[in-house]
């Protein structure tokens, strides 16, 4: 399973990219705005510290502008995926996007028959909103099961990034189910390194044998 790191602040990139962890990264309008840099800039720079998948969401909702935006910043830097809305004219865009070899990771999927478009359409990447699902007492875990079953069936290639997660528990049942990608905001990521049994163990080896040096 591969770990995106979901942010455009290039400090936790760092750290996350410090830890060995981080194959690839996601951003968004919002997340991308919290960083408070110029879009290109803040791409470039993921660009230069990651070498793995880099997601840009384009911001038009018509297909012509999706195809101005995603060309243009596909052109930053080869590991560029356009980050594509399922709306209608998005999955219009991807199918272009697909033909000229642009990857692309089709997001705000919350429907496993939306997921099956995406792929139909040529989508690199589909992005299942867990967390947000789970917000509105939906299961976001039971969707990406579906559409891990239906592109199994069909021997889809797009590769399902479980996104929006929240929790490490999100990460598990991902793991469980054999997801291709999670994306996970930093927090998550170093959760997962965390037990307060490793804690305490640890502690009472070193204090075990800092009073063993002591007899000798
Ligand atoms: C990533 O591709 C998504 O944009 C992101 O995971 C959304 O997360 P949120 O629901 O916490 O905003």
């Amino acid at each position: 399973m591969k770990f995106f790191l979901d942010t455009a602040l290039v400090d936790e990139i760092r750290e996350g990219v410090s830890y060995g962890l981080v194959d690839g990264v996601t951003t968004n309008p919002t997340l991308v705005a919290k960083s408070g840099r110029p879009f290109t800039e803040v791409l470039k720079e993921i660009c230069a510290i990651v070498d793995g998948p880099i997601s840009a969401e384009v911001v038009s909702t018509d297909c012509e502008g999706m195809l101005r935006e995603g060309r243009e910043l596909a052109k930053i830097h080869d590991n560029i995926v356009v980050k594509v809305p399922l709306i209608a004219e998005g999955l219009k865009a991807t199918r272009v996007f697909a033909s000229e070899g642009i990857a692309t990771n089709v997001t705000l999927c919350f429907s496993a028959t939306q997921a099956l478009l995406a792929a139909k359409a040529g989508a690199t990447y589909i992005s299942p909103f867990v967390g947000r699902l789970d917000d509105i007492s939906a299961s976001g875990m039971e969707l990406v099961e579906q559409i891990l079953d239906i592109y199994e069936a069909y021997d889809f290639s797009t590769e399902v990034i479980v996104a929006s997660i929240r929790n490490p528990l999100h990460v598990l049942d991902a793991a469980r189910m054999g997801a291709h990608i999670g994306t996970m905001p930093l927090s998550v990521m170093k959760q997962l390194m965390k037990h307060p049994l490793t804690d305490i163990g640890l502690a009472n080896f070193l204090k075990d044998w800092e009073a063993s040096q002591k007899k000798g």
